[in-house]
């Protein structure tokens, strides 16, 4: 088909031009498909977005990108990070509580209308609690990617480890800055504040620092979608706290969030890994999504570098972590009916007795599990 054709000329010439090194031309090439009359429409808004996210020193769209920061040497907004277009690598796997929250918080703004019709507003602010790695930052980029909105990320540990931190003023230019923009703001890591309280001598500007934080919290407007994560909610005042509209608690996952989570990792990883997701998601339980990201790529660069076989690093996870004999004993006993090991492997992983495995087995069969 000519259209085919046409495609296909574009890529082999984007792909030479790409090649040579220079990114310019690639723009230039870029801009003119986009503009091409007759281009699918989809395909043209995604390269206009594209190019107008990834602006290179001389590209024409980079003026207008310039305006959309206050100025680049005003150092005060060298630490707050705009997401243009939010990306996730991943897709996040929550609860069913935790997704229903996120997703209310999209539909509410979807749906502007028909509240303000009934004279509602929709949140404004949102607190994001729990431990590390198991999806806070991930969610806010997740809500403001469903919104179509950039997120905007002030990470409070870098700005109280700045000077940037040292005046409450600071705080609100930024805020106010970040409140006149259709976006979301993710105050991301926002005990920092918190834990400075440690650093004596610096308690006036500090609570100036809070007083101004619980300022903008009451004045956002429902224009603007806050979100604040903590991985130490113990550790914020009472009075911050109170401050947000709705709080949302993420927890570690628990055996179906791991057994989900696994099946998107292993998803582009032949063959079949659905008896290590099962065997898997027993024995990580208590780990972060984050802990359990970084050991399965562990595991499979080692597969790749030292040859021996993935399921050789994957059941090297099943022995590393701490497990208590009743959990050796499931996680072996699923090894053999799973058909990924014999007894004397599933004993060799688990160091539970044979004879263990064989009166479990016999056992589940007797009970008919
Ligand atoms: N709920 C989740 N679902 C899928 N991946 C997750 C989840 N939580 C964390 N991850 C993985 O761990 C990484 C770090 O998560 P992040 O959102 O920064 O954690 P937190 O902000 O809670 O400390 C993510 O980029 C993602 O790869
Ligand atoms: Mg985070």
């Amino acid at each position: 088909m000519a259209e085919n054709d046409k495609i296909e000329n574009d890529f082999v010439h984007l792909a030479r031009v790409a090649l040579s090194g220079r990114a310019q031309d690639v723009q230039t090439y870029l801009h003119r498909v986009a503009k091409r009359r007759g281009l699918n429409r989809e395909l043209s808004i995604a390269l206009v977005d594209l190019l107008r996210n990834n602006p290179t020193r001389s590209s024409p769209l980079r003026k207008g990108m310039e305006k959309a920061l206050p100025t680049d040497t005003d150092s005060r907004f060298q630490l707050l990070r705009v997401e243009e277009t939010p990306f996730l690598h991943i897709e996040p796997v929550y609860t069913e509580k935790v997704q229903g929250t996120l997703s209310r918080l999209v539909e509410e703004r979807q749906n502007l209308g028909a509240l303000l019709e009934a004279g509602l507003e929709p949140t404004r602010t949102v607190l994001f609690t729990g431990p590390p790695g198991v999806g806070k930052t991930l969610g806010a980029r997740w809500v403001a990617r469903e919104l179509g909105l950039p997120l905007m990320i002030l990470d409070l540990s870098a700005v109280m480890s700045s000077y940037l931190g040292r005046t409450g003023s600071n705080l609100r230019h930024v805020l106010d800055y970040a409140k006149s923009k259709d976006c979301v703001l993710l105050l991301d890591e926002l005990d920092a504040i918190a834990k400075r309280r440690d650093d004596s001598g610096e308690i006036g500007e500090l609570k100036r620092l809070v007083t101004v934080l619980l300022q903008q919290l009451d004045d956002w407007p429902s224009s603007g979608l806050l979100i604040a994560a903590t991985n130490h909610a113990d550790l914020l005042d009472p009075a911050v706290w109170r401050r947000f509209e709705q709080p949302v608690d993420f927890s570690l996952p628990g055996e179906a969030g791991i057994r989900a989570f696994l099946g998107a990792l292993f998803d582009e990883v032949a063959p079949d890994m659905s008896a290590w997701v099962e065997i898997l998601s027993v024995s990580l339980v208590g780990r972060s999504y984050s802990d359990i990201e970084r050991e399965i790529t562990l595991a499979r660069r080692s597969a790749v570098l030292k040859g021996e076989g993935l399921d050789h690093y994957l059941s090297q996870l099943v022995t590393a972590d701490e497990h208590s004999k009743q959990e050796r004993i499931e996680i072996a006993v699923r090894l053999v009916s799973n058909g990924l090991a014999t007894q004397r492997k599933a004993h060799e992983i688990t160091g539970v007795a044979r004879d263990t495995i064989r009166a479990h087995l016999k056992n589940d069969a007797l009970s008919g599990g």
